[in-house]
C-alpha cells in the first residue's frame, strides 16, 4: 500500500492538530503545514487581530484561499482549523488527494487543552465551554463525514496516537494490513 500524497486533520480545537500534525510530518518525512499559523504569516498579525478587524467571515475568506492553495502540495501533512469544516465549499478542497484524519475528542479534553489559551477568539467569553459544546453539535457529524480515518484521541499521548495512525495508513506487516481491511473507514 503507498502513502497518500497528503494527510490533512481535522478537529475540535484542542485536538492536538499541530503536536500530532507535526509529529506525525516527522514520521513520514512529510512537510507540516498548519492553515492557521500560515495565514498569520501571511497577514503579520494574529488570528485574534483578524477577527477583530475582518470578522469571522474575513478570516473565512482567508482560510478558504488558504486550502486552495494547498490543496495541491504532496507529501504533506496539513493542520487545519477546527472551523474550516464550516463551508460547504471547503468539503472537496480537504478530501482532494488527501486521507482525511479527523482526530475525535471529548468536550473535556477540549476544554482542559484550551483552557489558558488567548489566540482563539470564539473562546473569550464567559462560557468556553458552552460553546466548545455548540461548536461540537454542529461539526462532529461534517467532522465525521468527510473522514476516512476516525482516530479517538482522549487519554491518549500524542506518540501513541502518531503511532497508530501511522500503522493505519501505511500498514506494514500482514497482521496490520489484514486489520486495516476489516475495519474499512474505522474508529482508531
Ligand atoms: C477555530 C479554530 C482555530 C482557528 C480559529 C477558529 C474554530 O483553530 O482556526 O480560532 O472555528 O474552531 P484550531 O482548531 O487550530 O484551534
Amino acid at each position: 500500500m503507498s502513502l497518500p500524497k497528503r494527510i490533512v486533520l481535522v478537529g475540535p480545537m484542542g485536538a492536538g492538530k499541530s503536536t500530532i500534525g507535526r509529529m506525525l510530518a516527522r514520521e513520514l518525512g512529510y512537510r507540516f503545514l498548519d492553515t492557521d499559523r500560515i495565514i498569520e504569516e501571511r497577514c503579520g498579525a494574529n488570528i485574534p487581530w483578524i477577527f477583530d478587524v475582518e470578522g469571522e467571515e474575513g478570516f473565512r475568506q482567508r482560510e478558504t484561499a488558504m486550502l486552495e492553495e494547498l490543496s495541491a502540495e504532496a507529501g504533506t501533512v496539513l493542520a487545519t482549523g477546527g472551523g474550516a469544516v464550516m463551508r460547504p465549499e471547503n468539503h472537496a478542497l480537504l478530501k482532494m488527494h488527501s486521507v482525511v484524519v479527523y482526530l475525535r475528542t471529548s468536550i473535556e479534553q477540549q476544554v482542559e487543552r484550551t483552557r489558558k489559551d488567548r489566540n482563539r477568539p470564539l473562546l473569550q467569553n464567559d462560557d468556553p465551554e458552552g460553546v466548545l459544546r455548540k461548536l461540537f453539535a454542529v461539526r462532529d457529524p461534517l467532522y465525521t463525514e468527510l473522514a476516512d480515518i476516525i482516530m479517538h484521541t482522549d487519554r491518549k499521548s500524542p506518540r501513541l496516537v502518531v503511532r497508530q495512525l501511522v500503522n493505519r495508513i501505511n500498514p506494514k506487516t500482514p497482521r496490520q494490513q489484514r486489520q486495516v481491511r476489516k475495519e474499512g473507514r474505522n474508529h482508531v
